[in-house]
């Protein structure tokens, strides 16, 4: 059988730069405070004339560069994101379609909050796997900043505008997805929420991804029959270094084999992982056959993740 796998990969971020010390001059924050309970040094925020599907196209065109395809043989579009140009529609998948020039196909949004991308990537594995496409763009991207109240410090210093893209597609069986992880508990559906503005009960979504990150990368990497020392390189959602360094201590996986990204771009939501991963395969860390974990967290609540060989 063919798995399904990442033919190339692509990331957008918006040039503008915005430290913790600017944010020091409009909240009640240091930048003493956010690195220390964050690790979050400086975020990118879009322009208000760049929207998400404009962001989303961005990194599209870089993954599909680097697959080495042309846009139309796209024959399905995904995007995660929790920040859609229109409040419900039309998707940002078809303003993505639209804007980059591909064919008429099928497109639509998958809505997972931070887990949206690792959501989108086992749904393009089924279509691909099942024969019915053959070239999947999933994208996951976010303008968080036009959802945050600027007023409000527990929450506005956190997140950050960003974008990542993989093609995805079959490749030979000993490459690609070899298992995935995926679930969600409504019971904790307001602890982090958008309406007019994002609203997070930080201690609570805490508890939960302190708990839930460590246990979906052990039963992704069981359902893979590997064990966690099998484990190359770790992409996990860019949420807060605390985070990270509490399922590395309770896993025992090395420093240097976890991505962290979330120092320069904040939480991007459901982009955090593709731009990771982008950023990790260009400064040419991960090589054809290592095993990286992809792992997701966050509203729903939602958590995610895949156990993926790298290579076609
Ligand atoms: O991506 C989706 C998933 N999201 C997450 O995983 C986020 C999970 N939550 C977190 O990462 C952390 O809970 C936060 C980073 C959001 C907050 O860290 P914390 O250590 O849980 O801080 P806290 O909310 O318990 O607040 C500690 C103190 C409070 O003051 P008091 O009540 O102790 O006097 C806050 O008011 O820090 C205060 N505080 C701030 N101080 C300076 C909150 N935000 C700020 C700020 N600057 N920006």
């Amino acid at each position: 059988m063919k798995r399904a796998g990442i033919l190339g990969i692509g990331h957008y971020v918006p040039e503008r730069v915005v430290t913790n010390h600017d944010l020091e001059e409009i909240l009640d924050t240091s930048h003493d405070w956010i690195v220390s309970r964050t690790g979050i040094k400086e975020r990118r925020i879009a322009a208000d004339d760049m929207n998400t599907s404009d962001l989303a196209s961005r990194a599209a065109l870089a993954a599909i560069e680097h697959a080495g395809i042309g846009v139309d043989e796209i024959d399905l579009i995904i995007v995660a994101t929790s920040t859609p140009d229109y409040h419900v529609f039309p998707s940002v998948a078809c303003l993505v379609q639209e804007k980059i020039k591909a064919r008429t196909v099928g497109a639509m949004d998958v809505s997972a909050a931070c887990s949206g991308f690792v959501y989108a990537m086992i749904l393009a594995k089924q279509f691909i796997e099942t024969g019915a496409n053959q070239r999947v763009l999933v994208v996951g991207a976010e303008k968080m900043s036009k959802k945050l109240n600027w007023k409000d410090r527990n929450t506005a210093v956190l997140f950050g505008d960003g974008a990542g893209a993989v093609v995805m597609g079959p490749v030979s069986s000993d490459r690609g997805i070899l298992s995935f992880d995926m679930g969600a508990d409504g019971s904790g559906a307001n602890q982090l929420v958008i309406q007019d503005y994002l609203e997070m009960n930080g201690r609570e979504v805490y508890k939960f991804a302190v708990r839930q990150m460590p246990q979906t990368i052990m039963n992704v990497m069981d359902k893979a029959g590997f064990s966690i020392e099998d484990i190359d390189f770790l992409i996990p959602h860019q949420a807060n270094t605390r985070i990270i360094d509490n399922a590395r201590e309770k896993l025992g996986i090395p420093a240097d084999k976890i991505s962290i990204t979330v120092d320069k771009y904040g939480n991007t939501s459901g982009a955090t992982i593709p731009l990771s991963l982008a950023e990790e395969v260009n400064l040419g860390k991960i090589k054809d056959g290592d095993l990286l974990v992809l792992v997701g967290f966050g509203g729903g609540l939602t958590w995610g993740s895949i156990a993926l060989r790298w290579g076609t």
